[in-house]
C-alpha cells in the first residue's frame, strides 16, 4: 500500500496525452493505494489565464476525473486552491530553493524563452509542485516523462529540509509509465502533444468528436516508407500512432506491427482512430452525465476536508522544525 499523490493543470480540456501519460494510471493505482489527486488551479496561473474560462476547465476536469474512474470513495480529489496549506509549504519551499537550480529547469526555459515579462510564478512553480507532493508524506507520483526533472528536484528540497532541520518529509518517486509517457503530436512527432499546442490538428483533446479524432489522426504526419514498424528515431509518427494504438486496444506493439505487416497506413490509421474512440467514448457518456450533476460539488468540499486534514499536520511540523509561528500552538 503506497500514498499516491499527483495534479493536473485545469488549462484546456486534457489532452489524450495526459490521460495516456497520466491519468490512466491515476485510476488503476486506487487498487490497494491510498491515492489523493489534485486541480492544480494555483499551478495553471502561472501564466496568464481567463477567470472565467478557467473557472469552467476547473468544473470540466473535476468531472473528467470522475468520468475516467476516480472513486471519492477511495480516493481523495480536491481543488489545490482550497487547501491553503499548498501555498504556505509552497513558501516554504521557495526559501529551501536556489535560483540557480530553478532557473536551470528545462520547462522554466521554454515557457519564459522569448518573454519580455516573465512571470515571477514560472520560475517558482516547481517548488510549490513539490509542496503538493511533501504534504501528503506521498511515496509515489503518477507522471508524464516531462514531469521527471520537477520530481527531482522535489526529492532534492525534501532532503535538504530534512538534513538540515530534522526529518520532515518522506522522500517522494516518480512513476512513469514504460509506454505513453510522452505522447507526441500529431502534427510534429519530435514535439510533445500539447494542450497549447497552436495547430489544432497536432492534438486530441479526451473530449473530441468522433469526427474530430477520425480527421485529426487521419491527418497525422508519418513518413513514406509505407511499412508499421516501431522506429521512434527514424519513424516517429508511425510508433507515436502504434504507442496511442496499444494503449487504447489493450494489444502489444509487436502484435500491432505483425496484424499491420504488407498494410498500409490508411486501414491502419482507421483503425487506431476507431481504438481511440472506443477509449475514449464511455469516458465521454460519463463525462456527460456528470457534468450536470451536483455530486461534482460535493465531492470536491468533502476532498478538500480530507486532504486538509492530511496537510495540516505536515506544515504544522514544518512550521515547527523551522520554528516559525508558535510552536506551543
Ligand atoms: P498538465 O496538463 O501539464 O497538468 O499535465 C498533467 C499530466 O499529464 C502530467 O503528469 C504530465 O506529465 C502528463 N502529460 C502531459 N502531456 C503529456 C504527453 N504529451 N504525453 C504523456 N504525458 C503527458
Ligand atoms: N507540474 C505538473 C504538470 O504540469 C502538474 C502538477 C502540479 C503536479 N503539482 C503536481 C503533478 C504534483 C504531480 C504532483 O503536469
Amino acid at each position: 500500500m503506497a500514498k499516491i499523490f499527483s495534479g493536473v493543470q485545469p488549462t484546456s480540456i486534457p489532452t489524450l496525452g495526459n490521460y495516456l501519460g497520466a491519468m490512466r494510471n491515476f485510476v488503476t493505482l486506487q487498487d490497494g493505494n491510498e491515492c489523493i489527486y489534485c486541480i492544480v488551479d494555483e499551478h495553471a496561473i502561472t501564466v496568464p489565464q481567463d477567470p472565467e474560462e478557467i473557472q469552467q476547465n476547473i468544473h470540466r476536469l473535476a468531472a473528467l476525473y470522475l468520468a475516467i474512474g476516480i472513486d471519492p470513495k477511495r480516493s481523495i480529489l480536491f481543488i489545490q486552491s482550497e487547501v491553503p496549506c499548498h501555498a504556505q509549504l509552497g513558501w516554504i519551499m521557495q526559501c529551501t530553493s536556489y535560483m540557480g537550480e530553478l532557473e536551470r529547469m528545462t520547462q522554466f526555459k521554454d515557457k519564459s524563452s522569448g518573454k519580455k515579462a516573465i512571470p515571477a510564478g514560472l520560475l517558482t512553480y516547481p517548488p510549490l509542485m513539490a509542496a503538493d507532493i511533501l504534504l501528503y508524506n506521498t511515496e509515489l507520483v503518477p507522471v508524464g516523462a516531462d514531469q521527471k526533472q520537477h520530481l527531482e528536484l522535489t526529492r532534492d528540497l525534501a532532503e535538504r529540509f530534512n538534513n538540515k532541520y530534522g526529518q520532515v518529509f518522506t522522500i517522494p518517486e516518480p512513476y512513469i509509465p514504460p509506454v505513453g509517457a510522452r505522447i507526441m503530436s500529431l502534427a510534429e512527432p519530435t514535439k510533445k502533444m500539447s494542450k497549447s499546442d497552436k495547430n489544432r490538428k497536432a492534438t486530441i483533446f479526451t473530449l473530441d468528436s468522433e469526427k474530430d479524432i477520425i480527421k485529426k489522426i487521419k491527418g497525422a504526419t508519418t513518413d513514406d516508407e509505407a511499412s508499421v514498424r516501431y522506429d521512434r528515431e527514424n519513424k516517429p509518427g508511425i510508433s507515436n500512432l502504434l504507442d496511442i494504438f496499444s494503449l487504447c486496444s489493450g494489444r502489444s506493439v509487436e502484435e500491432l506491427e505483425a496484424a499491420y505487416q504488407g498494410k498500409g497506413y490508411g486501414e491502419f490509421k482507421t483503425d487506431v482512430a476507431e481504438a481511440v474512440v472506443g477509449a475514449l467514448k464511455p469516458i465521454q457518456e460519463r463525462y456527460q452525465n456528470l457534468i450536470e450533476s451536483d455530486e461534482l460539488d460535493q465531492v470536491l468540499d468533502e476532498g478538500a476536508e480530507r486532504a486538509y486534514a492530511i496537510a495540516g499536520k505536515t506544515l504544522k511540523k514544518a512550521e515547527k522544525a523551522l520554528g516559525i509561528g508558535r510552536s506551543n500552538r
